[in-house]
Parts: structure tokens; sequence; C-alpha cells
């Protein structure tokens, strides 16, 4: 009995490292190990052995029956790791992992934000190049070579005398030259400027730049859509206040502040009636047509709404600040 189960053994092991198929391994398995299998009848089979060679006999089919666990047990796991049976061990009671989801940038959410604010108020979406030349960030803006308001959209330049756009406002100029009044578009986009950084400053930001042209547009109808938009932005009864103010490139300008239950009144943008000098410039002919634009920082939008104390927050890229949004 000790031999042919010796055999049994070792014809187990040779079938068993030829099979490559789960299934089949199965099916071997059970022919050995099943409860009618080959090695069964030997376990039934103990009582007819002769008493001198029963304990011998039993402590072998121990033996052999823990080897062919064994060798079944590893056959199994070695096609597993191939591959082979990972389908069939598939548990489809797990928690699902889920893949880790981004979100959109706290800035391009203020952006989409703004910019839907207006788009429902008539403007159309526009973009311009983030290089710029001289002419489209300062002398159709009507801010000449050595004018001293230079000195505040100071920018990047390029050897070939191009530039880095330090505002949003030659937009106004790129629209103006290739559509013709009645025109509303609002422009958001990155600008430029050697600053050095701090909690409110930072060389590169964004600016959301608005821009109506009409017959018989007024500065009534600035205020009008500002302060729609400031409700719209910041809450219901948000109150909106302007001041007078310079740029070049409105006639008058204002600088506009909102009142903040908690902090007062703080400045968020500039504002103005398109200046002559620049709608003639895009040979749109003042005496018929007026407009108003105004330029806001998105940074400081979103700083102010989401009670957000730097600006570096925004560009250091640390999810535990991003995942806030
Ligand atoms: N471009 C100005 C700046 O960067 C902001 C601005 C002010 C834009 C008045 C305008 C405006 O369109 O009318 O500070």
């Amino acid at each position: 009995m000790i031999e042919a189960l010796k055999k049994l053994e070792s014809d187990a092991q040779g079938e068993a490292t030829l099979v490559s198929d789960p299934k089949l391994l199965e099916e071997l398995k059970v022919k050995y190990l099943g409860r009618k299998g080959l090695f069964a009848s030997f376990s039934s089979q103990i009582s007819q052995v002769p008493a001198e060679e029963r304990r011998a006999a039993g402590q072998e089919i121990n033996r052999v029956k823990l080897a062919l666990e064994a060798l079944f047990a590893a056959r199994e796991k070695a096609l597993e790791s191939k591959g082979v049976l990972s389908a069939r061990r598939l548990d489809t009671t797990m928690p699902a992992t889920f893949p880790e989801l981004g979100s959109l940038h706290p800035l391009t959410q203020v952006i989409y934000d703004i910019t839907e604010i207006f788009r429902r108020l008539g403007f159309n979406l526009a973009e311009g190049p983030e290089v710029e030349t001289e002419h489209y960030n300062f002398e159709a803006l009507n801010i000449p070579l050595n004018h001293p308001a230079r000195d505040g959209f100071d920018t990047f330049y390029f050897e070939d005398g191009r530039l880095l756009r330090s505002q949003t406002s030659p937009v106004q100029i790129h629209v103006m030259e290739r559509t013709k009044p009645p025109l509303k578009v609002i422009a958001p986009g990155k600008v430029f400027r050697p600053d050095a950084t701090d909690a409110t400053h930072s060389f590169m930001f964004h600016q959301i730049e608005g821009l109506m042209v009409d017959e018989g547009v007024s500065f009534a109808d600035l205020k009008g859509v500002l302060l729609a938009f400031a409700e719209e932005f910041f809450g219901a009864g948000t109150k909106i206040r302007f001041r007078p103010s310079f740029f070049p490139f409105t006639e008058p300008s204002a600088e506009v502040d909102v009142h903040f239950p908690s902090r007062g009144w703080l400045e968020v943008l500039g504002a103005g009636m398109v200046h002559p000098n620049v709608l003639h410039g895009v040979k749109i002919d003042p005496e018929r047509f007026t407009g108003f634009a105004f330029g806001m920082g998105v940074e400081r939008m979103a700083m102010l709404k989401y009670g957000v104390e730097d600006i570096r927050h925004f560009f250091e890229n640390d999810l535990r600040f991003l995942k806030q949004f």
C-alpha cells in the first residue's frame, strides 16, 4: 500500500505540472482528492491493512494527503499569478476602488462663474493673445510712449520689442478692429507684470475685461451692469460705489468698490466710458457711438469671495488648498 501511495503521489505531481488550464487543474484535483477520488479509496482500505503495517500506512496516507493538497495549492497559485485564474477569483462583492478625480482650479472656476454671469447679461466671450505689441498694450489704449501712466502697466519685453500684455484691455482693440458696434464682450485671460511676489502681488495673474459699445451707451448702463454682476457674484443686496479715478483709455474713469459687511468698502475693479481717442483709433465714430469698459482682477475677486489671504496659494499647487474648491 505504501508503494501504491508513493506512485499516486508522483503520478499526481507529473500530471499537475503538465496542466496549465485552471479548469483542467480543478478536474485533476477532483480526480485525486475528490470524495470519490483516487486518494479516497486508500483511506477506505486502511482497515484491510494487516495490523502491524497499519500504523505506517496511516502515517503515509496523511503525508501524501498533505503533499497532494500542497501540490494543487501551489499549482493554482502559479496559474493565478500568471493571471489565468484571476477572473474566476474576482470578488464582485468587494468595495470598488475609485480613481482619484481631479477638479477645476479655483481660478478657472471663478473665471467660469464670472464670464457666465456676463454671458447671461448678453456679453460674448472674446480672447486675445498673451504676447502683444506695444501698439495693442499701450498706444491703441491711449497710453503714449512717455506718459507716466505707462509705469503702472509695466511688463516683460522680448528682444524683438514684443511684450507680455500687462492688462486684458488690448483685447478691446482686437475686438473693435474686427467687430463693429453694437458689441458686448467679456474677455478673461492671463496678464504679466514685473512685480515682486508677496501676499497680494504675482508676476502673472488673471483679469477679466468687459466692453460694450453701441449708440447711446451711458454711464448708467455701466452702473446697472456692474451692480447686477456684483449682486450675482457676491450675493443679493451687495452694495457697490464708484470713485472718480484715472485710466488713459476711459473718460470719465472710476474705481469700483464693493461693500463687505465685515471689512467695509474694498476696491474690486476699474471702469469708465471708452475714451474717444480709443474709438477713433479703431475707426469707430465717437460722435455716433459710445461705450463703457471695465477690468477686474480674478485673483482678487476669488480672494474676496472665498476669504483667501495670500495670492500665492493659487500658484503653489498645494492639494490641501486646491481640494477645498
Ligand atoms: N486695465 C486696467 C488695469 O489693468 C483695468 C481697467 C480699468 C480696465 C478701466 C478697463 C477700464 O477696461 O475701463 O488696471
